[in-house]
């Protein structure tokens, strides 16, 4: 083993102009990774790229094609592709008493099928390779629930998706894990940072769910949903066993 052994490791993370995907490139560039920076924020993301020595590739994470165009810029400059990290979110745009088909839709739309189609465009170059590593960005509210309800039922359902799909993906020796954080002080909690505060909260800094990222992907394990909270290094949620009935 070398002494740097990520160094030219090749991990693609979207929503990264910002918060938890920003630190995390920047802790990856850091052990020198080789970024791609994918987000819709293009003046933003390019400077994250910059910083990083990394790729900015303008994404939207509700595109099929934004996706799989992102997976092939990596792939066309870096030659491989080993991690990808969906991270890209939003807050929910309703909840059940301001609810509209068309905030429901956006909010899914970015929390949900985002990750599903990002997954997607992964697993296309990942298969080919048979190894590979994707992390998710799901959240305590996946977990426990959250007064924000679609955004919670967005990353409970990524939550299945991970418990789902591990499995399968461990025969092309690829690996899927979700890493859950709790509060952390990104731009999402802006508006209510000082009630959270007033309330003593605490609230973990980005680059504490960057570390655990870091972590995760290092891990053997796969299936697992992680919790990461402020000042507590990530562990595997610990879901009961439910045997099926039998005869
Ligand atoms: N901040 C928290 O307390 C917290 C807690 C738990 C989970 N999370 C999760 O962490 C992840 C990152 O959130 P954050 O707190 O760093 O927020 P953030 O707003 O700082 O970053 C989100 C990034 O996603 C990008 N983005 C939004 N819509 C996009 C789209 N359609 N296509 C591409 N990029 C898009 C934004 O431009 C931004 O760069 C999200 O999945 C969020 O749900 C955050």
């Amino acid at each position: 083993m070398t002494a740097d052994p990520a160094a030219g490791t090749v991990v693609l993370i979207t929503g990264a102009a910002s918060g938890i995907g920003a630190a995390t490139a920047r802790r990856l560039a850091r052990q020198r990774w080789r970024v791609v920076i994918a987000d819709i924020d293009a003046p933003r993301a390019a400077a994250v790229a910059n910083e990083c020595g990394g790729l900015f590739v303008r994404t939207d994470v509700t595109s099929v094609d934004d996706n799989e165009y992102a997976v092939a810029q990596a792939v066309h400059t870096y030659g491989r592709l080993d991690a990808v990290v969906l991270n890209a979110a939003i807050a929910g745009r309703c909840g059940l008493d301001d609810f509209t088909q068309q905030r429901y839709r956006d909010t899914m739309r970015t929390d949900l099928d985002g990750v599903v189609y990002g997954l997607h465009a992964a697993l296309r170059q990942l298969r080919q390779q048979s190894s590979g590593h994707v992390v998710i960005t799901g959240s305590l509210a996946g977990l426990t629930g959250s007064p924000d309800v679609f955004y919670a039922t967005a990353k409970h359902a990524i939550v299945g998706l991970v418990r789902s799909a591990a499995p399968f993906l461990a025969r092309n020796g690829i690996r899927l894990n979700a890493v859950c954080p709790g509060l952390v002080d990104t731009p999402v909690l802006a508006s209510a940072r000082a009630a959270l505060l007033a309330h003593e909260l605490l609230l973990a800094d980005p680059d504490e769910i960057a570390a655990a990222v870091e972590a995760v992907l290092a891990d053997e394990r796969t299936g697992q949903a992680w919790v990461v909270q402020a000042g507590e290094p990530a562990k595997p949620f610990d879901f009961p066993e439910i045997p099926l009935t039998t005869r």
